[in-house]
């Protein structure tokens, strides 16, 4: 008698454990983490379906989770008619995706120069790496405040943020670093909300440092990370070296960095 093949599982595909709908257009969902891959919280990894053409189709994904976490998580648009959200939004538990193992990225602490005080600026699903970052450890050992600005069009868009950062108070693990330390800033675009504005012309009018209560950007002091649109990738470069900041990367550290939040 043989003994039945022992069913060897791909290392490129990881099975879906969660999945969250946020609004119609996101939602985020864990799968499980090969025990090989090593990341530095805000690193993105290449995941994605099998294409009805037999070849996957991949797009890259900021992991939301921390470099800690047993299983990642990702947070996505729905976009009804792109290639891979439009398919990627109905995984079920239990469903597998293909993933990428290799994480790369710039919104990693090694890009960055020590500094004081760090500002996460995200727009829509541009939260994904932040969401990892502000459940690092190191976040919180490398400055005295982080300030963690979220814009979205709509109330209900910043919701997985404002759940996540409420929720890190009572985290086990970090809950004592982040009190007192991250400052949670959302603000809405086009539905009423107690904070309302681009936040570009919230720092370009100045009533971001006034509505907070702290000083203005200072390159002494202060360090960003950036991600969103594009659009807001180039206005807020303009704004931050305006403010005497330097664009730094893994190879060159400096004040600031940036990167696109992928899928649209
Ligand atoms: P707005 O509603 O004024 O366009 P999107 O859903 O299009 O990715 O946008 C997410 C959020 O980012 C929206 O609140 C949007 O504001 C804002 N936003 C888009 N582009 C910019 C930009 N260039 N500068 C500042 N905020 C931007």
């Amino acid at each position: 008698m043989t003994d039945a093949p022992k069913k060897i599982k791909n290392p490129n595909t990881q099975t879906v454990t969660e999945v969250k709908h946020w609004t119609d257009r996101l939602f985020s969902f864990r799968v499980t983490r090969p025990q090989s891959l090593r990341f530095r919280s805000g690193e993105f990894v290449m995941i994605g379906l099998m294409g009805d053409n037999g070849r996957p189709l991949l797009r890259a994904y900021s992991i939301a989770s921390p470099s800690w976490d047993e299983t990642l998580e990702f947070y996505s648009i729905k976009v009804p008619d792109g290639p891979l959200t439009s398919k990627l939004q109905h995984i079920k538990v239990g469903d597998e995706i293909i993933m990428r193992p290799k994480p790369v990225g710039t919104l990693v602490h090694d890009a960055l120069i020590p500094g004081k005080r760090l500002w996460f600026f995200a727009t829509g699903t541009g939260f994904a790496p932040f969401a990892s970052l502000i459940r690092e450890p190191q976040t919180y050992d490398d400055y005295d405040e982080i300030i963690m600005c979220h814009t979205c069009r709509e109330v209900a868009d910043l919701e997985y943020g404002r759940q996540l950062v409420e929720s890190l108070q009572d985290d086990p693990l970090i809950g004592e670093m982040v009190a007192g330390k991250l400052r949670y800033f959302p603000t809405t675009t086009r539905e009423q909300s107690p904070m309302m504005g681009r936040i570009t012309h919230k720092l370009e009018d100045g009533s971001l440092f006034k509505d907070l209560g702290v000083a203005p950007i200072c390159k002494e002091i202060d360090r960003a990370m950036v991600c969103g649109s594009l659009e807001l990738n180039i206005d807020l470069k303009r704004i931050l070296e305006g403010f005497g900041l330097e664009e730094g990367a893994n190879s060159k550290p400096a004040h600031y960095v940036v990167e696109k939040a992928f899928v649209d």
